[in-house]
């Protein structure tokens, strides 16, 4: 959780969106809402929900509640402006260590946080959600694709992190900077603590969790390139996020 506050604190203005903007808006988010299904009346918990474009996407599958926290004032700050009819309740707090009594929520969505989280922290995450969710409910995150920063490219502009000269395996629970482009061109900074595909099973075993996951494997699709080739052809064959689905 290196300097993590402080990166999103600066930076929420440029988070800040009322449509699809990063390229993840485009490849990653649609999935993940897919991934949490029918919300209509459920109890949701959005972690590290940013300036809340997540929980204002759910918003409409009318579920019963949404609590949604980050660790950034400033991300709060932007959400809580968005928030018109104050149907989200958005507050500070770290997924590390969650202020929410057990067995409460039916679905616990988390878009791009755990790659900010040493492999530890993410545990400690883990064994909260677990805690907080009702038994059948449904836990939903997804993080930058581990074999993209290590995936040989001419052009890494774009969506990249850059861990040097280390490899997948030498990366292992190594921070990186890197950044993610806006449809805009404006860089984004993020971050990622590299974890191999068995830190996310094994972690969600020791964390409790006894049921095998769905998994998916996001990439652009033919209507990204349709829409936009400059921006998106170039991440064709890419393995760009991944997203789990598992239920307690
Ligand atoms: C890439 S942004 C994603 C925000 C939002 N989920 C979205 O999809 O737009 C990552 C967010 O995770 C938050 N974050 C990082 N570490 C956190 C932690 N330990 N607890 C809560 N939030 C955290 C950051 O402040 C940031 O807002």
């Amino acid at each position: 959780m290196k300097n993590t506050k402080k990166l999103y604190n600066k930076n929420s203005s440029k988070w800040k969106r009322d449509k699809p903007t990063s390229l993840s808006d485009f490849t990653g988010r649609p999935p993940v809402v897919e991934l949490c299904g029918n919300v209509n009346g459920k109890r949701i918990l959005d972690l590290g929900c940013g300036e809340g474009y997540v929980s204002r996407i759910l918003l409409k599958g009318k579920p019963k509640t949404i609590d949604a926290i980050d660790i950034s004032y400033e991300m709060i700050n932007e959400a809580k402006k968005q928030n018109h009819e104050n149907k989200v309740s958005f507050k500070t707090g770290s997924a590390v260590s969650l202020k929410f009594k057990q067995n409460y929520f039916d679905i616990v969505v988390c878009v791009f946080l755990y790659n900010y989280l040493s492999i530890s922290d993410m545990k400690k995450s883990f064994k909260e959600v677990y805690r907080v969710l009702k038994k059948g409910g449904l836990f939903i995150f997804c993080v930058p694709h581990p074999s993209l920063p290590f995936m040989k490219r001419k052009n890494k502009k774009g969506f990249h992190f850059d861990f040097k000269d280390k490899g997948y395996f030498s990366a292992r629970d190594i921070f990186a900077e890197g950044s993610i482009e806006r449809i805009d061109k404006i860089k984004l900074p993020v971050q990622m603590n590299h974890k191999l595909f068995e830190d996310y099973f094994d972690t969600l075993v020791l964390s409790g969790f006894k049921k095998i996951p769905k998994i998916k494997e996001l990439t652009i699709k033919k209507e990204h390139i349709k829409k936009n080739k400059t921006f998106f052809k170039r991440f064709e064959q890419l393995p760009l996020h991944l997203a789990f689905q598992i239920k307690k």
